[in-house]
């Protein structure tokens, strides 16, 4: 099994460049296969989950071209709605399946999604969407299944701004008869940059980036060309690595207006950020004011950067503290964390974190983000740190230690 070793102390300095972003590579692909056409998709990261997609829909008989950054899908030969079973199991995206089959179909049938271990993850309101345009939906023995003969355009309300619901709802309504409204929708870019998709393929969308989208269905979609916006996610990381080492870093192919809140964050601790078309430059060599941060659907601050700025907040120079309020269970760093030195109390959905030196450890990565905050913590940690279970970070960063290096940390990967 592969595992990073770090020698922390390396001010990082330079640039990288941010890949297309995860989250919105997964829907586009599965979105691709609505069409009558071919699709031709720019700029996807080349991360696990985009590959475990890819022969999901490969195996369900689509014709599927990886080639670096760009991925072409011909859907004209799919032979089935089914993906295959334990491939399914291992991303969470995979249940975008469930609408795009069901638009197309009027079938779909899937395991129930994996994905990162850090709460309940219910796919209830996805089924409440889906039973609201006119499905009938089966749960037995960790399968899926849906059926409708016609998909009937309806109102629907989210209890909550789920990002993975309003993408499903807003997959399958696509091709529904009439209109379809979602009232409390995700409003978050990867949504938007599928809506964009979904519009010039010739779907008619209003309305995604507000919480009200309104789809009117229409008969046929065509393929289309489309570049993936940038990974917001992967940008405030390396933001927060630049912050954290005390460097200076030009994060280049970043969509500021995507990550103000971690902007506006950063300003607070004290460290220089200077927007620019291409990206943003973070530098900072003073001592850093202790913040508090809240996770909230976008555009609040989100819960893929919390356990990054939380080792950030290791190095201020008071006691901050981090409510979580979208995963119940996204802590699972914390224990990695403080055997490596950090001073970190839970309570319920709070971490109070106190400031405190960090040192190099053996650790283990037990999710995507928590593993991204080790790296981060092992970049300052005096001495050696060894960082196993890496592939969960794999799941979310094109070649992270290759892009680390780059700036000049002292990373390797070894098998
Ligand atoms: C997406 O997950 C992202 N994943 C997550 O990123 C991200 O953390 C999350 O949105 C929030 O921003 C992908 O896009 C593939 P949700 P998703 O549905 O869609 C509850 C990463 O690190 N909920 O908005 O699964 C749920 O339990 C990953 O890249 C229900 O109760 O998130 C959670 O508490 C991890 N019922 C909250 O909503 C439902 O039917 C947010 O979930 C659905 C969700």
């Amino acid at each position: 099994m592969s595992k990073f070793i770090v020698n922390g102390g390396n001010s990082l300095e330079g640039l990288v460049k941010i890949n297309g972003a995860k989250n919105a590579a997964l829907p586009i692909i599965a979105a691709t296969l609505l069409a009558d056409t071919p699709s031709n998709l720019k700029d996807i990261p080349i991360l696990r989950d985009v590959t475990n997609l890819c022969e999901i829909i490969r195996r369900m008989g689509a014709d599927v071209k990886q080639s670096g950054h760009s991925v072409e899908i011909d859907p004209r030969s799919l032979n089935t709605y089914e993906t295959d079973k334990e491939l399914a199991k291992k991303l969470r995206a995979s249940y975008y399946i469930l609408g795009v089959m069901l638009a197309k179909n009027g079938e779909a049938r899937t395991s129930l999604p994996g994905g990162c271990n850090i709460g309940n993850r219910p796919i209830d309101l996805h089924l409440k969407g889906f039973k609201a345009l006119g499905a009938d939906v089966s749960l037995n023995h960790g399968i899926v299944e849906l059926k409708a003969n016609k998909l009937i355009g309806d109102k629907i309300y989210l209890d909550y701004p789920s990002v993975g619901a309003s993408i499903n709802i807003m997959l399958a309504a696509s091709m529904a008869e009439g209109k379809t409204i979602i009232e409390n929708a995700a409003r978050e870019p990867e949504l938007v940059d599928l809506a964009n998709f979904l519009t010039v393929m010739g779907a008619k969308i209003k309305g995604a980036g507000t919480d009200i989208i309104k789809i009117e269905g229409v008969d046929s979609l065509e393929g289309r060309e489309h570049r993936i916006i940038p990974d917001r996610i992967e940008a405030g990381t390396f933001m927060i690595a630049a912050a954290l080492t005390r460097g200076d870093v030009f994060v280049k192919n970043v969509l500021t207006e995507h990550i103000k809140s971690l902007i506006a964050k950063l300003h607070e601790m004290g460290l220089e950020i200077k927007e620019e078309i291409s990206g943003v430059r973070v530098s900072g060599n003073g001592r850093l004011d202790s913040v508090d941060v809240k996770t909230l659907p976008y555009p609040g601050f989100p819960t893929d950067l919390q356990s990054q700025i939380m080792v950030l907040l290791t190095q201020t120079d008071g006691t901050s503290i981090i409510k979580e309020t979208v995963w119940e269970n996204r802590f699972m760093h914390v224990d990695e964390l403080k055997r490596m030195g950090a001073d970190i109390t839970i309570d319920g959905h709070s971490a109070l974190i106190r400031a405190s030196n960090l040192s190099g450890a053996e650790v283990t990565v037990t999710d995507l983000r928590a593993g991204a905050a080790l790296v981060l913590a092992a970049l300052i940690g005096e001495g050696s740190s060894e960082i196993r279970k890496i592939h969960h970070v794999e799941r979310g960063y094109e070649g992270i230690e290759e892009k680390l290096y780059g700036l000049g940390a002292d990373i390797k990967r070894v098998e």
